[in-house]
């Protein structure tokens, strides 16, 4: 028993902000930043920003609804929710958005459950899912990468608040007798939770210590590239394939420079690399679903072809997997 992907889908919030935009934005408040700064550092040119009142969930469900009507399931079908988010609806996910994405999906009963682990949430999700599958648990499962980034941000700090974006992307996990998900694999180091955080801490209600991300962004850049690698390597050998077997690499959306890298070093070309960083920014959790449903709508990535996923994020965390589409 294989679990496959059978279905994906995305949405992003319709005020798209491009780096002009920004600039302007920013420059009203004396920060100085640039179009010709933030693409030559990270390839981003626009991003997607959810209104005020619009949460994780309205962009996960609009995702999920794709996902589910490409998949030919009737919503009811579906047996499982896992949803990724560092953004959730409610302080401390509490209760889960993946719970609230139920109730406005309209299929209440099924278990439902959020996933923390920042920019890796999704792979997280799509292992779990696959273990559920595997484990004869669940026969359909949602899962689902949903951002509102922009509300964490602070937009008086240049070297975070250009970078990251929201919107959702997610994908429905069936049970198949075809191979799907061949290989998975995922790590953390905690050592390393002070280089990408929320610095605050919740005390009697209140957060303390600053509820923005707080990023040391060439620290990122550095663990991030060697951790891809390593783990690209060791997922690729999980499922007895080298990167030749691969006809898609679809990465995490952090950095147009890590993803080249990564490619570099897997000895794949560029056009095997699907990109939407340009257009959508860093979406944390909701970046590599997006990607995902992108390049399957736009035609690119065909049933049966081999794709490598993987992330890395605040954690710190990391992972990677091979599906079989
Ligand atoms: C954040 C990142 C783009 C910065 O690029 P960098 O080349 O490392 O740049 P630095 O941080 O060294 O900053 C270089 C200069 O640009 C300045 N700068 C930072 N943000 C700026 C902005 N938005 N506009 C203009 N200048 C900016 C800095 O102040 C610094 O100036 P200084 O040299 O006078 O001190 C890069 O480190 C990166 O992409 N890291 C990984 C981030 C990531 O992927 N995070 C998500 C992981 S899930």
């Amino acid at each position: 028993m294989y679990s496959k992907i059978s279905g994906t889908g995305s949405y992003l919030p319709p005020n798209r902000v491009t780096n002009q935009e920004l600039t302007l934005q920013l420059a009203e408040k004396g920060i100085e930043t640039s179009d010709e700064w933030i693409v030559s550092r990270s390839g981003i040119s626009a991003r997607h920003f959810a209104d005020a009142g619009v949460c994780a969930s309205d962009l996960g469900v609009e995702a999920a609804l794709r996902a589910i009507e490409m998949s030919g399931l009737d919503k009811n079908q579906i047996d499982l929710i896992i949803l990724a988010t560092s953004t959730p609806d409610h302080l401390g996910g509490f209760p889960s958005t993946a719970c609230v994405v139920q109730r406005k999906l309209g299929i209440s009963g099924c278990a439902a459950f959020d996933v923390q682990a920042v920019c890796s949430g999704f792979i997280y999700a799509v292992t779990l899912a696959d273990a559920m599958i595997k484990a004869g648990n669940s026969k359909h499962v949602l899962v689902i990468g949903a951002e509102v980034f922009s509300r964490i941000l602070d937009f008086n700090d240049r070297t975070t608040c250009v970078l990251f974006g929201d919107g959702a992307g997610a994908v429905v996990m069936s049970a198949s007798e075809q191979p799907g998900v061949l290989a998975t694999k995922l790590h953390a180091d905690g050592n390393y939770s002070d280089i990408l955080s929320i610095p605050g801490k919740l005390a009697n209600g209140v957060v303390e210590g600053g509820g923005f991300v707080h990023m040391d962004g060439p620290a990122v850049f550095k663990i991030a590239v060697s951790a891809l690698d390593k783990v690209a390597r060791e997922v690729l050998e999980l499922a007895g394939m080298t990167s030749e077997d691969l006809d898609w690499l679809v990465p995490h959306q952090a950095n147009i420079r890590i993803m080249q890298s990564t490619a570099k070093k897997l000895h794949m070309p560029l056009d095997k690399v699907v990109a939407t960083v340009a257009q959508h920014g860093n979406t944390s959790a909701a970046s590599i679903p997006l990607a995902l449903d992108s390049a399957v709508r736009d035609g690119r990535i065909q049933a049966g072809q081999t794709v490598l996923i993987e992330g890395v994020g605040g954690g710190f965390t990391w992972g990677a997997a091979v599906v079989r589409m």
